[in-house]
């Protein structure tokens, strides 16, 4: 039978030892090393029941007191674990909230393109329809079938990019413009007939200020029975006064494209000074917007319409040009530039 004083020094060492535990496991071995299955305080309780009653009240009180020392300080020990091991955990899982988020780079649109569906739209809410046509073009349609005759100056290899194709060196080219078109829309559909075009274009001009060899005009093309130039005009002004105010005024002056009879100049009173003259409108009081007329005849026949029997206007707007004015942009080349600074301007 073990004496009560060696149960004791075995308790105190444990509770020595158990400060020393570096988890929870640990705590366990050490508290079994004293109550667990066999030890030797389990082994001196057993021992009581056959114990003289000296023996028994001596060690029994040391049973008692071990196990209740033990039991008190593993529990502690534990505790004392399970807060560190938690407090561990949390510095590890540490989320700093006060970051700053990382914000993703989102794009805008292109200042063009903002241009171009704003005129898109205006258009499509008059009921006119959008069409396209190929860049690279036929001289046929950009020229022939629009009333241009071979010597037009427009036709020449100084104004013109053709393109190396088939037999004749100036039958195929980047479109000039959109009207071709036109051409290509009266082909395959019969009257009434609503449709803008808006598309890239291609001229052979030194790049400046107000000049670049690709630009983006918009086409426009009315074609019905008994459309005058009053229809022309109302349309025009109105799409002149939805774009820029609704208080603009616009003049009509004559002017020459091939394809129409008679031909016009629009211009719109300038928004910036009211009409009174400034850098704008260059002291003119009037900004030039587009070209426009009533559809000539010989293009009706081009297209196989019968010209006594339908009548249309057409204009050409460029769409560059309206941002430029409108934004008083200073220099077409800025649309051109992958510069994000000024894209970021007009978000
Ligand atoms: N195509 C012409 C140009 O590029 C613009 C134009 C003028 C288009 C009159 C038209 C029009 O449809 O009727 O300068």
């Amino acid at each position: 039978m073990i004496a009560p004083h060696d149960l004791r020094r075995l308790g105190d060492e444990i509770l020595a030892r158990l400060p020393g535990a570096r988890s929870t496991a640990e705590v366990d071995a050490l508290e079994a090393e004293a109550l667990g299955p066999g030890a030797p305080v389990t082994e001196a309780r057993r021992g009581l029941r056959d114990a003289s009653d000296e023996v028994r009240r001596e060690l029994g009180r040391a049973v008692n007191e071990v196990t209740a020392a033990v039991t008190a300080a593993a529990g502690e020990r534990r505790r004392s674990l399970a807060g560190a091991e938690r407090a561990d955990r949390l510095a590890e899982e540490r989320l700093d909230m006060t970051l700053p988020g990382r914000v993703p780079a989102r794009g805008t649109a292109h200042l063009l393109s903002t241009v171009w569906d704003e005129v898109v739209d205006i258009f499509v809410a008059l009921g006119y329809t959008v069409a396209t046509g190929p860049e690279v073009e036929t001289a046929y349609y950009n020229f022939d079938a629009l009333n241009t005759p071979p010597a037009h100056p427009s036709r020449l290899e100084s104004d013109t990019f053709y393109i190396d194709h088939g037999s004749d060196p100036e039958g195929v080219l980047l479109r000039t413009q959109t009207s071709p078109v036109q051409v290509r829309f009266m082909e395959a559909h019969q009257p009434p007939i609503y449709v803008v075009v808006p598309g890239r274009v291609y001229r052979r001009d030194a790049i400046d200020a107000t000049h670049t060899p690709v630009f983006h005009q918009l086409e426009g093309l009315a074609v019905d029975e008994a459309i005058t130039f009053g229809d022309l005009k109302g349309t025009l002004e109105y799409f002149a006064r939805a774009f820029f105010g609704s208080r603009r005024r616009v003049r009509f002056l004559p002017h020459f494209f091939p394809f129409t009879e008679p031909s016009a100049e629009m211009h719109v009173d300038c928004f910036a000074c009211e009409g009174s003259g400034c850098r704008v409108c260059r002291q003119s009081g009037w900004i030039e917007l587009l070209g426009c007329g009533v559809v000539d005849p010989n293009v009706f026949t081009a297209v196989g319409y019968d010209p006594s029997a339908v009548s249309g206007f057409a204009f050409g707007v460029g769409i560059d040009r309206l941002a430029l004015i409108r934004y008083g942009i200073p220099e077409l080349r800025v649309f051109f530039d992958p510069d994000v600074r000024i894209l970021r301007q007009f978000p």
